[in-house]
Protein backbone atom coordinates (compact mmCIF):
# COMPACT_ATOMS: atom_id res chain seq x y z
CA UNK A 1 0.00 0.00 0.00
CA UNK A 2 1.73 3.33 -0.86
CA UNK A 3 2.07 5.89 2.36
CA UNK A 4 -0.21 8.89 2.38
CA UNK A 5 1.82 11.85 2.83
CA UNK A 6 1.79 15.69 2.79
CA UNK A 7 4.97 17.36 1.24
CA UNK A 8 5.28 20.84 2.83
CA UNK A 9 8.19 22.41 0.43
CA UNK A 10 9.16 26.20 -0.55
CA UNK A 11 10.41 25.14 -4.17
CA UNK A 12 13.19 25.58 -4.99
CA UNK A 13 15.38 23.66 -7.23
CA UNK A 14 15.81 20.78 -5.04
CA UNK A 15 12.01 20.44 -3.49
CA UNK A 16 11.18 20.47 -7.50
CA UNK A 17 12.45 17.04 -7.05
CA UNK A 18 11.47 16.19 -3.99
CA UNK A 19 7.59 16.81 -5.70
CA UNK A 20 8.67 14.60 -8.95
CA UNK A 21 9.93 11.98 -6.69
CA UNK A 22 6.63 12.33 -4.48
CA UNK A 23 4.41 12.53 -7.22
CA UNK A 24 5.55 9.63 -9.43
CA UNK A 25 6.28 6.61 -6.95
CA UNK A 26 3.67 4.11 -6.28
CA UNK A 27 5.22 3.96 -3.03
CA UNK A 28 3.44 7.15 -2.29
CA UNK A 29 0.14 8.77 -1.86
CA UNK A 30 0.74 12.50 -2.38
CA UNK A 31 -2.41 13.80 -0.49
CA UNK A 32 -1.25 17.39 -0.42
CA UNK A 33 1.86 19.59 -1.21
CA UNK A 34 1.70 22.81 1.20
CA UNK A 35 4.01 25.81 0.40
CA UNK A 36 6.36 27.47 2.98
CA UNK A 37 8.28 30.59 2.62
CA UNK A 38 12.04 29.34 2.37
CA UNK A 39 13.94 29.58 -0.55
CA UNK A 40 11.81 32.53 -1.29
CA UNK A 41 8.59 34.38 -0.94
CA UNK A 42 5.46 31.94 -0.06
CA UNK A 43 3.81 33.34 -2.79
CA UNK A 44 6.36 32.17 -5.40
CA UNK A 45 7.11 28.72 -3.54
CA UNK A 46 3.27 27.70 -4.00
CA UNK A 47 3.72 29.09 -7.62
CA UNK A 48 6.48 26.85 -8.14
CA UNK A 49 4.98 24.28 -6.59
CA UNK A 50 2.02 24.64 -9.15
CA UNK A 51 4.41 24.74 -11.89
CA UNK A 52 6.21 21.93 -10.74
CA UNK A 53 3.02 19.53 -10.41
CA UNK A 54 1.51 20.71 -13.48
CA UNK A 55 4.77 19.67 -15.04
CA UNK A 56 3.93 15.77 -13.98
CA UNK A 57 0.61 15.92 -15.40
CA UNK A 58 -0.39 14.44 -12.07
CA UNK A 59 -3.43 16.09 -11.18
CA UNK A 60 -5.97 15.78 -8.18
CA UNK A 61 -3.31 17.02 -5.51
CA UNK A 62 -4.46 20.05 -3.95
CA UNK A 63 -1.78 23.00 -3.68
CA UNK A 64 -1.93 25.98 -1.10
CA UNK A 65 -0.13 28.84 0.17
CA UNK A 66 1.06 28.80 4.21
CA UNK A 67 2.79 30.47 6.04
CA UNK A 68 4.95 34.00 4.66
CA UNK A 69 7.69 34.00 7.34
CA UNK A 70 8.73 32.40 10.90
CA UNK A 71 6.64 31.46 13.41
CA UNK A 72 8.15 34.80 15.99
CA UNK A 73 8.01 37.15 13.16
CA UNK A 74 10.23 38.55 10.19
CA UNK A 75 12.60 39.91 13.56
CA UNK A 76 13.13 36.18 14.13
CA UNK A 77 14.32 35.65 10.47
CA UNK A 78 18.08 35.82 9.91
CA UNK A 79 19.20 39.40 8.10
CA UNK A 80 20.87 38.31 5.01
CA UNK A 81 19.33 40.51 2.41
CA UNK A 82 15.62 41.80 1.65
CA UNK A 83 13.92 38.42 0.63
CA UNK A 84 14.34 35.31 2.00
CA UNK A 85 17.10 32.90 1.29
CA UNK A 86 20.22 34.74 1.88
CA UNK A 87 22.45 33.80 -0.84
CA UNK A 88 21.48 33.83 -3.99
CA UNK A 89 20.87 29.94 -4.89
CA UNK A 90 17.79 29.56 -6.71
CA UNK A 91 17.25 32.70 -8.63
CA UNK A 92 14.81 35.17 -9.21
CA UNK A 93 11.31 33.39 -9.32
CA UNK A 94 13.02 30.88 -6.95
CA UNK A 95 13.09 28.26 -9.49
CA UNK A 96 15.14 29.77 -12.23
CA UNK A 97 16.55 27.58 -15.15
CA UNK A 98 13.31 26.42 -16.90
CA UNK A 99 10.58 28.75 -18.78
CA UNK A 100 7.58 27.00 -17.00
CA UNK A 101 4.26 26.83 -19.06
CA UNK A 102 1.13 28.62 -17.17
CA UNK A 103 0.17 26.05 -14.12
CA UNK A 104 -2.94 23.89 -15.15
CA UNK A 105 -3.11 22.99 -11.64
CA UNK A 106 -4.39 25.45 -9.60
CA UNK A 107 -3.87 27.09 -6.36
CA UNK A 108 -6.46 25.78 -3.28
CA UNK A 109 -8.09 28.81 -1.39
CA UNK A 110 -7.14 27.40 1.96
CA UNK A 111 -4.52 27.87 4.00
CA UNK A 112 -1.45 25.57 4.26
CA UNK A 113 -2.21 24.45 8.38
CA UNK A 114 -6.08 24.46 7.26
CA UNK A 115 -5.59 21.85 3.99
CA UNK A 116 -2.87 19.56 6.46
CA UNK A 117 -6.21 19.47 8.83
CA UNK A 118 -8.53 18.44 5.87
CA UNK A 119 -6.09 15.77 4.50
CA UNK A 120 -5.47 14.73 8.32
CA UNK A 121 -9.13 14.43 9.75
CA UNK A 122 -10.18 12.79 6.53
CA UNK A 123 -7.57 10.43 6.30
CA UNK A 124 -8.67 6.69 7.33
CA UNK A 125 -4.96 5.88 8.49
CA UNK A 126 -1.63 8.35 9.82
CA UNK A 127 -0.20 10.39 7.60
CA UNK A 128 3.35 11.11 6.60
CA UNK A 129 4.34 15.13 6.83
CA UNK A 130 7.35 15.35 4.65
CA UNK A 131 8.75 18.73 5.53
CA UNK A 132 11.74 20.04 2.89
CA UNK A 133 11.10 23.73 4.00
CA UNK A 134 11.54 25.69 7.43
CA UNK A 135 9.04 23.90 9.60
CA UNK A 136 6.55 26.73 10.09
CA UNK A 137 3.88 25.43 8.71
CA UNK A 138 4.46 22.13 10.29
CA UNK A 139 4.94 23.61 13.78
CA UNK A 140 1.60 26.04 13.43
CA UNK A 141 -0.17 22.53 12.34
CA UNK A 142 0.97 20.56 16.09
CA UNK A 143 -0.43 23.82 17.89
CA UNK A 144 -3.33 24.54 16.27
CA UNK A 145 -4.09 21.12 16.12
CA UNK A 146 -2.92 19.09 19.43
CA UNK A 147 -5.91 16.35 18.85
CA UNK A 148 -4.85 15.35 15.25
CA UNK A 149 -0.95 14.16 16.74
CA UNK A 150 -1.83 10.97 16.43
CA UNK A 151 -3.06 10.96 13.04
CA UNK A 152 0.72 12.01 11.65
CA UNK A 153 2.38 8.81 11.53
CA UNK A 154 5.64 10.77 11.49
CA UNK A 155 7.61 13.83 10.55
CA UNK A 156 10.60 13.08 7.58
CA UNK A 157 12.45 17.26 7.88
CA UNK A 158 15.24 17.61 5.34
CA UNK A 159 16.62 19.72 7.85
CA UNK A 160 19.63 20.59 10.27
CA UNK A 161 22.99 18.43 9.85
CA UNK A 162 25.27 16.24 12.29
CA UNK A 163 28.51 19.00 11.04
CA UNK A 164 28.74 21.96 9.48
CA UNK A 165 26.21 24.22 8.11
CA UNK A 166 25.13 26.06 4.76
CA UNK A 167 23.57 29.09 5.28
CA UNK A 168 25.58 30.48 8.48
CA UNK A 169 28.98 28.11 9.80
CA UNK A 170 26.71 25.46 11.99
CA UNK A 171 23.26 26.49 10.54
CA UNK A 172 21.05 24.62 7.58
CA UNK A 173 19.10 27.20 6.23
CA UNK A 174 15.48 25.23 6.50
CA UNK A 175 16.40 25.23 10.63
CA UNK A 176 18.00 28.86 10.23
CA UNK A 177 15.03 30.47 8.36
CA UNK A 178 12.43 28.95 11.79
CA UNK A 179 14.39 27.81 14.62
CA UNK A 180 11.40 27.90 17.17
CA UNK A 181 9.48 25.76 14.49
CA UNK A 182 11.97 23.09 14.65
CA UNK A 183 12.38 23.08 18.03
CA UNK A 184 8.52 22.67 18.29
CA UNK A 185 8.46 20.07 15.67
CA UNK A 186 11.21 18.38 17.55
CA UNK A 187 9.78 18.15 20.94
CA UNK A 188 5.89 17.31 19.70
CA UNK A 189 6.10 13.58 20.39
CA UNK A 190 5.36 12.99 17.11
CA UNK A 191 8.25 10.52 15.55
CA UNK A 192 10.89 12.42 13.71
CA UNK A 193 13.75 12.07 11.24
CA UNK A 194 16.24 14.25 10.35
CA UNK A 195 18.18 14.32 7.33
CA UNK A 196 20.64 17.17 7.01
CA UNK A 197 22.93 17.80 5.07
CA UNK A 198 25.95 15.46 6.38
CA UNK A 199 24.05 13.18 4.09
CA UNK A 200 22.17 14.84 1.58
CA UNK A 201 26.04 16.30 0.60
CA UNK A 202 26.68 12.93 -0.32
CA UNK A 203 23.38 13.40 -3.21
CA UNK A 204 25.81 15.00 -5.82
CA UNK A 205 24.76 16.15 -8.90
CA UNK A 206 27.87 14.88 -10.87
CA UNK A 207 28.00 14.88 -14.78
CA UNK A 208 27.01 11.32 -15.50
CA UNK A 209 24.01 11.97 -13.46
CA UNK A 210 22.92 15.39 -15.44
CA UNK A 211 23.38 13.61 -18.68
CA UNK A 212 21.08 10.44 -17.21
CA UNK A 213 17.95 12.99 -15.82
CA UNK A 214 18.73 14.66 -19.42
CA UNK A 215 18.47 11.77 -21.02
CA UNK A 216 14.86 11.27 -19.54
CA UNK A 217 12.04 11.84 -21.92
CA UNK A 218 9.52 14.50 -21.82
CA UNK A 219 10.76 15.78 -18.38
CA UNK A 220 14.01 15.36 -19.07
CA UNK A 221 15.06 18.84 -20.48
CA UNK A 222 13.54 20.57 -18.15
CA UNK A 223 14.83 18.86 -15.25
CA UNK A 224 18.44 18.96 -16.84
CA UNK A 225 18.46 22.96 -17.26
CA UNK A 226 16.39 23.52 -13.54
CA UNK A 227 19.82 21.50 -12.16
CA UNK A 228 22.58 22.99 -14.57
CA UNK A 229 21.22 26.23 -13.20
CA UNK A 230 21.44 25.06 -9.59
CA UNK A 231 25.44 24.04 -10.62
CA UNK A 232 26.17 27.45 -11.87
CA UNK A 233 24.86 28.69 -8.17
CA UNK A 234 26.27 26.25 -6.12
CA UNK A 235 29.76 26.87 -7.75
CA UNK A 236 29.56 30.64 -7.28
CA UNK A 237 28.58 30.65 -3.83
CA UNK A 238 29.99 27.25 -2.13
CA UNK A 239 32.78 26.88 -5.09
CA UNK A 240 30.70 22.88 -5.62
CA UNK A 241 30.05 22.73 -9.22
CA UNK A 242 28.87 19.22 -8.68
CA UNK A 243 26.23 20.57 -6.15
CA UNK A 244 24.24 18.49 -3.46
CA UNK A 245 20.26 18.15 -4.34
CA UNK A 246 18.84 18.07 -0.90
CA UNK A 247 15.53 17.69 -0.71
CA UNK A 248 14.28 14.61 -2.78
CA UNK A 249 16.82 12.47 -0.50
CA UNK A 250 13.88 12.40 2.26
CA UNK A 251 11.36 11.32 0.29
CA UNK A 252 13.59 8.75 -0.98
CA UNK A 253 14.45 7.29 2.85
CA UNK A 254 10.41 6.84 2.27
CA UNK A 255 10.03 5.39 -0.53
CA UNK A 256 13.67 2.85 0.01
CA UNK A 257 14.23 3.33 3.56
CA UNK A 258 17.39 0.86 2.73
CA UNK A 259 18.67 3.64 1.16
CA UNK A 260 19.71 5.40 3.98
CA UNK A 261 21.59 4.18 7.42
CA UNK A 262 20.43 5.88 10.22
CA UNK A 263 20.96 6.22 14.20
CA UNK A 264 18.70 7.30 17.09
CA UNK A 265 19.61 10.53 19.24
CA UNK A 266 19.23 13.53 20.63
CA UNK A 267 18.81 16.78 18.63
CA UNK A 268 18.09 20.31 20.04
CA UNK A 269 18.43 23.86 18.37
CA UNK A 270 20.24 26.44 18.96
CA UNK A 271 17.51 29.47 19.60
CA UNK A 272 19.85 32.14 21.52
CA UNK A 273 23.36 31.46 19.66
CA UNK A 274 25.04 34.81 18.87
CA UNK A 275 27.17 33.33 15.74
CA UNK A 276 25.46 29.80 15.56
CA UNK A 277 20.92 30.49 16.03
CA UNK A 278 19.28 27.77 14.33
CA UNK A 279 22.45 25.21 14.56
CA UNK A 280 21.63 21.61 15.43
CA UNK A 281 23.03 19.71 18.69
CA UNK A 282 22.83 15.90 17.73
CA UNK A 283 24.48 13.65 19.83
CA UNK A 284 25.55 10.98 18.26
CA UNK A 285 27.69 9.51 21.02
CA UNK A 286 25.25 9.89 23.47
CA UNK A 287 27.36 12.14 25.92
CA UNK A 288 24.56 14.00 27.10
CA UNK A 289 21.65 13.10 29.37
CA UNK A 290 19.22 13.82 26.53
CA UNK A 291 16.99 11.32 25.53
CA UNK A 292 17.13 10.42 21.54
CA UNK A 293 14.44 12.59 20.13
CA UNK A 294 14.62 11.73 16.49
CA UNK A 295 16.16 9.15 13.72
CA UNK A 296 19.12 10.90 11.86
CA UNK A 297 20.23 10.42 8.68
CA UNK A 298 24.04 9.30 8.23
CA UNK A 299 24.87 7.07 5.32
CA UNK A 300 23.13 7.42 1.71
CA UNK A 301 23.44 4.55 -0.73
CA UNK A 302 23.90 7.44 -3.70
CA UNK A 303 24.28 5.42 -6.75
CA UNK A 304 21.00 3.60 -5.83
CA UNK A 305 19.24 6.79 -4.61
CA UNK A 306 20.01 8.29 -8.34
CA UNK A 307 18.91 5.41 -9.77
CA UNK A 308 15.35 5.86 -7.96
CA UNK A 309 15.00 9.26 -9.12
CA UNK A 310 15.84 8.35 -12.76
CA UNK A 311 13.37 5.53 -12.75
CA UNK A 312 10.38 7.73 -11.28
CA UNK A 313 11.45 10.80 -14.12
CA UNK A 314 11.01 7.59 -16.44
CA UNK A 315 7.76 6.87 -14.92
CA UNK A 316 6.20 10.47 -14.91
CA UNK A 317 7.66 10.79 -18.08
O1 LIG B 1 19.76 23.56 3.40
C1 LIG B 1 19.14 22.95 2.32
C2 LIG B 1 17.67 23.26 2.30
O2 LIG B 1 17.55 24.68 2.19
C3 LIG B 1 16.91 22.68 1.14
O3 LIG B 1 15.63 22.32 1.56
C4 LIG B 1 16.86 23.82 0.15
O4 LIG B 1 15.73 23.76 -0.68
C5 LIG B 1 16.87 25.04 1.03
O5 LIG B 1 15.59 25.38 1.39
CA1 LIG C 1 13.73 23.16 0.38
Amino acid sequence: MPTPIILDCDPGHDDTFAILLAAGSDRVDLRAVTAVAGNHVVEKSALNARRVLSLTGVTGVPVAAGHAGPLLGEHAAPRQGDQYGGPDVHGNSGLDGWDFAEPTVPQDERHAVELMISVLTESTEPVTIVATGPQTNVAALLLAAPHLRPKIREILCMAGSTHRGNFLPYSEANVLFDPEAASIVLNSGVPVTYCGLNVTHQALVTAEVLAEIGSVPRLGEAAEALLRFRSGTYDRIWGMPEPPLHDPVVVAMLIDPSLVGCQDANIVVELHGAFTRGATAIDLAGVTDRKPNARVALELDAPRFWQLLTDTLRKLA
